[in-house]
């Protein structure tokens, strides 16, 4: 039977390093001031989300969301042994996309040099999720024949509509820019645990208000009503969120998504090489691990040095770590993923 095979893993992290200390420094174009901009601190930024520093892209306007996602694509590729040409179904998950339409998909299908192609082009929403999202879809186009090789993107730029203010701090401290892409493909095999073997969505809109960005609202008339440059007006355009029950619920709903991976593969952590969560929170990720009873040393992270990097987290991390010679071609991987919906899910995959 045809199964889904991740051919090939790829992702980028901009170059400038953005340590904890300079946070409370930085202003709205991410320049070191004098003056304390925002009252906040490396401890409390470390001691409450494990996060010391993070990437920015530059902040001279030449480098948006698909420029990120190109870079990841390409090592994809070129890790999978693939041209761009091959690609016929491109899906990329952003929620800092280039411009509001159309979607980020397409400006990477021309930047890949392949718009002449005329491959499918898919934008996903799903935020912090869109890596479970994302590959539920291409194993499903993959399997039932709909495409042959699919590139799936997750890629962010945070870093310019941050609030870096007092005001924004709670989200602001935990974001960075990153980008990270898989190659799927069909493998002909009969093995249950080859490729894909798992994914699982789920999403609770009762949670949509708990973490969220406006920026315009279309409602209105003019959609866009409020002066960006005042500071009462323009909370609309930075992201809301009510932190600690977003924490509880990515808690709650990680611990059950791993736990539904477990059993309904049948797979234990003594089959499962590595645990990727998504990258909010190092805390949630260590009592996610507790009360999942996961094997500590199974736990991949990248929060420490990349922030959150929304939808990029889990082929990030599974990269690094694969640079880091710890993951493997072959190894078995369960990743769990929360974010803004809420959505959530889980995936079990050979890498
Ligand atoms: N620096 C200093 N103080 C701060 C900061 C900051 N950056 N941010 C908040 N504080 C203050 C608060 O104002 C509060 O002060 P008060 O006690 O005087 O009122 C105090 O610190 C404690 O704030 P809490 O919100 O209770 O801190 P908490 O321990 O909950 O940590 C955090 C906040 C890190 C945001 C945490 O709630 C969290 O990680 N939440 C989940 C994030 C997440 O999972 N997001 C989902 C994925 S993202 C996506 O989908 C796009």
């Amino acid at each position: 039977m045809i199964r889904t095979k991740i051919l090939g893993l790829g992702s980028y992290v901009p170059d400038r390093v953005v340590p904890n200390s300079e946070i409370p420094y930085l202003n709205d174009r991410h320049e070191v001031c004098a003056e304390q901009q925002t009252d906040t601190s490396h401890e409390w930024i470390e001691q409450r989300s494990g996060i010391r520093e993070r990437r920015y892209v530059p902040n001279d306007g030449s480098v948006g969301c698909s420029d990120l996602a190109l870079i990841a694509s390409q090592r994809a590729l070129e890790d999978a042994g693939l041209r761009a040409d091959e690609v016929d179904c491109i899906i990329l998950g952003s929620l800092s996309p280039d411009i509001h339409f159309p979607g980020t998909a397409v400006f990477l299908q021309e930047k890949l040099g392949i718009s002449g192609g005329g491959c499918a082009c898919f934008d996903i929403r799903q935020q912090c999720s869109s890596f479970v999202y994302g590959l539920q879809m291409a194993d499903a186009f993959v399997r039932t024949g709909a495409y042959q090789r699919v590139l799936l993107v997750g890629s962010e730029v945070h870093s310019h509509s941050l609030d870096f203010t007092t005001r924004g701090r709670d989200v602001m401290v935990l974001f960075g820019d990153g980008a990270g892409a898989v190659v799927v493909g069909p493998v002909e095999s009969d093995d249950p645990r080859e490729g894909v073997i798992h994914t699982q969505c789920h999403a609770d809109g009762s949670g949509a208000w708990d973490l969220y960005m406006k920026v315009f609202e279309i409602s209105h008339a003019p959609f866009v009503w409020y002066d960006a440059r005042d500071r009462e007006e323009n909370q609309t355009m930075y992201p809301q969120m009510k932190g600690k029950k977003v924490f509880m619920n990515a808690v709650k709903r990680m611990v059950e998504a791993t736990q539904q991976a477990l059993h309904t593969t049948g797979l234990s952590w003594d089959d499962i090489d590595w645990f990727v969560p998504h990258q909010a929170n190092l805390r949630i990720n260590q009592k996610v691990a507790e009360l999942a009873r996961i094997p500590s040393e199974k736990v991949l992270n990248t929060i420490e040095i990349y922030g959150n990097t929304t939808a990029a987290t889990v082929p990030l991390t599974l990269d690094y770590h694969r640079q880091q010679g710890r993951a493997k071609r072959g190894d078995l991987v369960l990743s769990t993923v929360f974010g803004s919906g809420y959505t959530w899910g889980s995936t079990v995959f050979r890498f």
